[in-house]
């Protein structure tokens, strides 16, 4: 249990959930998450600003106790994604006279997901503003950071712009406030590819619209609080630009080492070529750093045994997984091994089709790889450099 003071009668009062370790039964945390909550008292009223995962639910309750709080007026959804919604009902039991203020779009999700009946909802849309008496929130509609409903609360007065999954990381341990910066936003980052990446457009917009306040701080509901918001504004705005680094990146899974063989040679090939290469074993690579490798990648390879007349489902779940995605990448290849027959590239470009980018001619090679077959795959290295000059990437 711990209360954080923000500033004057404004305290984050969430949980920690340090040994969570999945998250969405996908998402690897590997330090754990925080669900912040932000408890804001004005003069005349009392709001909350988001809850808590319902397993931490007793934390939250315990933190308001220890403030002596007796009376929450507004409960503000900002998400409703249950790691943030998912103690509303328990909060409206224990504070009766609570309001829940959201948007429409997100009411509908409460009442689906959680059952919070009609009359508790209070609807506010783009701009509108709730008085707590000196002190004043106002509504931003910011869709898609991360589900179509999700909004942020600005506090006039104090400049604070609160944004629920919009600028967070999945990180508990850290102070309440950013001290590591490099620490964070590699934090950040992780969030960005998880979460947000295939969000892109969107996110441009509702940075713009976050632009237009006066803001001091961005205090997120996972991860820690921003005191130089333009360190995590400049990141994103970085991650969701078109600029691509002169990395290629191999996922690949081999079974018996011909793959393997394959992969190796290439990035030997690559790096000679003043390429850096990251091959990501896919048996043993969290799928988290996948994803942060995938945020400014020029090159994605696709390295996989045929098994079964197609790639191997490591390499199909890769591929899966990427084309949710949708990485900014501007290049990608499909190369591998077999032993007969199949239908390997036909699936996994298959797989590939959202993302928009320059396709290699795949590479197959039956067997072990023999001298003709390093030449092909020298060959790649070379069109793989060809494409990072063109992109000026490399001189
Ligand atoms: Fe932190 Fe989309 O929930």
């Amino acid at each position: 249990m711990s209360v954080h003071k923000i500033k004057e009668r404004i305290f984050e009062v969430g949980a920690a959930h340090y040994d969570r370790r999945l998250f969405d039964e996908l998402i690897p945390l590997p330090d754990g998450t925080t669900y912040n909550a932000y408890l804001i008292i004005g003069s005349e009223k009392t709001a909350l600003i988001d809850t808590v995962d319902p397993q931490k639910k007793d934390v939250l309750f315990e933190n308001l106790e220890s403030l002596g709080v007796e009376r929450i007026d507004y409960v503000i959804s900002q998400h409703a994604e249950q790691d943030h919604s998912g103690s509303i009902p328990h909060v409206l039991q224990k504070f009766p006279m609570a309001k829940v203020v959201t948007n429409k779009k997100c009411k509908m999700f409460l009442e689906d997901l959680l059952h919070v009946d009609e009359e508790k909802f209070i609807i506010v849309d783009e701009g509108d503003t709730l008085s707590l008496g000196d002190k004043t929130l106002k509504f931003l509609l910011t869709p898609w950071v991360h589900w179509p409903e999700t909004m942020s609360t600005y506090l006039v007065e104090d400049k604070i712009m609160f944004t629920c999954d919009f600028f967070g990381s999945h990180y508990a341990g850290a102070s309440v406030f950013v001290r590591d910066e490099a620490k964070v936003i590699e934090d950040a980052k992780r969030y960005y590819a998880e979460i947000m990446m295939p969000f892109r457009a969107q996110i441009k917009r509702n940075i713009e619209k976050i632009e237009q306040y006066d803001v001091d701080i961005i205090a997120p509901s996972h991860g820690s609080i921003w005191k130089k918001p333009e360190i995590i504004v400049n990141a994103y705005k970085d991650w969701i630009s078109e600029r691509v680094e002169n990395v290629v990146i191999i996922p690949y899974v081999s079974m018996h080492g011909s793959t393997e063989r394959i992969v190796y040679y290439l990035v030997d090939r690559l790096v000679e070529r003043g390429i850096d290469v990251k091959p990501c074993n896919l048996t043993v690579t969290d799928t988290g750093k996948l994803a942060m490798a995938l945020v400014d990648a020029a090159t994605v390879i696709l390295a996989s045994p045929q098994v079964l007349a197609g790639a191997h489902p490591k390499a199909v779940y890769a591929a899966f997984l990427m084309n949710a995605l949708r990485p900014k990448t501007k290049n990608i290849g499909i190369i591998g091994s077999y032993g007969w027959g199949g239908r390997m590239t036909e699936q996994l470009k298959g797989l590939l089709s959202n993302i928009k980018a320059h396709v290699f001619e795949p590479l197959l090679i039956k067997g072990h790889p023999r001298k003709e077959d390093y030449e092909k795959i020298t060959e790649l290295a070379d069109r793989i450099k060809e494409r990072h000059i063109e992109l000026g990437l490399l001189k």
